[in-house]
């Protein structure tokens, strides 16, 4: 579905105005709406979240929570479609726009993921079990329901990929090959046991030999924006900044994540920071409405972000207080503007995997 051109009576609107008018449209919907926002949103977005979180702690919301009517998702398609699958049949989740995607995501196509499975299930033997993480599409998350694996997030891929090594020879990790590497890294398990599955090399571009002798087989996918950070950067704030303490989002290149201080979720890099004395210097490797947010909620420490260009997710960013107003005007007019609806089919076989993870990591 594409994103229908607001009309130009949104885009006239002053900031005072678009507030006043979200807030009405609020309240007026009062019990029957969830607004939920990630911690990427802008500023002028997550104002009005009634819940934000990272992703792992808004699927748990979305998973426990069925009293609202309407569940309006402030962050990219993927955590909505999750959203979809884990609430009850009355709820309906709206992406307030459809270009929020994630170019993460996309990178991994359910005919590419099966084409990759049959070779493996080919020419390795043992067990194997798929973990998606969760920024993927519902396809991929009903391939791994279908075939015994789950779903992680970045706050608990150690948790899921440590039991999905108890049980299986192998791990087949998707989409994101550095959050792959960096957990199966913590793990204990080493690089040349990680080997990379690239879906448009002939056997992903690997010898048979070292597919057989693999623990987790890591898809060839990456998050653009964490991806732009470098050890470099690494290396200029510490001489800059010598008691500097770096975090960093497991998102980030592996080499990046070795030379930090800190490693976790969105919801960790938080926490590490507010729980943190007054006075501690961070440069911060993440999404930069985080990173602005915490450096202006924490005045009493220096907080940076690690690159000095600024990383923005596009698509987070495509959530505007403009579109956020022409949902909620719209469901208070009767109807669900973008309504993210996971087909039947795919949403069983999602939900296996999500309720795996969910159980898993409680
Ligand atoms: P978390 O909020 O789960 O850490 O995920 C970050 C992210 O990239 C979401 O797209
Ligand atoms: Fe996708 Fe990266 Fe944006 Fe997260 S930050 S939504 S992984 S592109």
């Amino acid at each position: 579905m594409l994103q229908t051109v607001l009309s130009e009576r949104f885009s006239r609107l002053t900031d005072d105005q678009l507030d006043d008018r979200i807030r009405a449209a609020r309240e007026a919907l009062g019990r029957r709406l969830v607004i939920l926002g990630h911690h990427y949103q802008r500023d002028e977005v997550i104002k009005f979240a009634d819940v934000r979180g990272d992703s792992f702690k808004l699927a748990q919301w979305a998973a426990s929570r069925k009293d609202a009517e309407y569940i309006v998702f402030c962050g990219v398609h993927f955590m909505a479609e999750s959203a979809d699958v884990l609430s009850a049949d009355y709820q309906k989740v709206v992406l307030p726009d459809m270009s929020a995607g994630c170019s993460m995501a996309d990178m991994a196509g359910l005919d590419q993921v099966e084409a990759c499975w049959e070779d493996l299930k080919r020419l390795t033997s043992g067990k194997i079990t798929p973990v998606t993480y969760m920024n993927s599409a519902a396809s991929i998350k009903a391939f791994c329901g279908r075939h015994g694996g789950a779903v992680c997030t970045s706050s608990n891929a150690s948790v899921v990929m440590g039991w999905a090594l108890e049980r299986a020879d192998k791990i087949l990790f998707l989409p994101d090959q550095h959050l792959g590497r960096n957990t199966g890294y913590r793990l204990g398990l080493g690089l040349d046991e990680m080997p990379v599955w690239d879906p448009y090399e002939e056997l992903g571009g690997n010898a048979v030999d070292v597919l057989r002798n693999s623990r987790v087989i890591l898809w060839k996918g990456h998050c653009s924006v964490h991806q732009r950070f470098l050890p470099q950067h690494v290396q200029q704030v510490r001489s800059r900044y010598p008691d500097i303490r770096v975090i960093s989002h497991p998102e980030c290149r592996f080499e990046v994540t070795q030379l930090s201080d800190e490693v976790g979720s969105t919801e960790h890099i938080i926490k590490c920071i507010s729980e943190s004395p007054a006075g501690t210097n961070w440069a911060v490797g993440t999404e930069i409405h985080l990173v602005n947010r915490l450096k202006n909620e924490n005045p009493d420490r220096f907080i940076i972000p690690l690159d000095d260009c600024g990383c923005l997710c596009s698509t987070m960013f495509r959530i505007d207080p403009q579109h956020l107003l022409w949902s909620l005007e719209s469901l208070l007019e009767g109807r669900v503007p973008n309504q993210i609806t996971v087909p039947p089919d795919i949403a069983a076989n999602a939900r296996i995997a999500l309720n795996r993870m969910l159980e898993i990591s409680n």
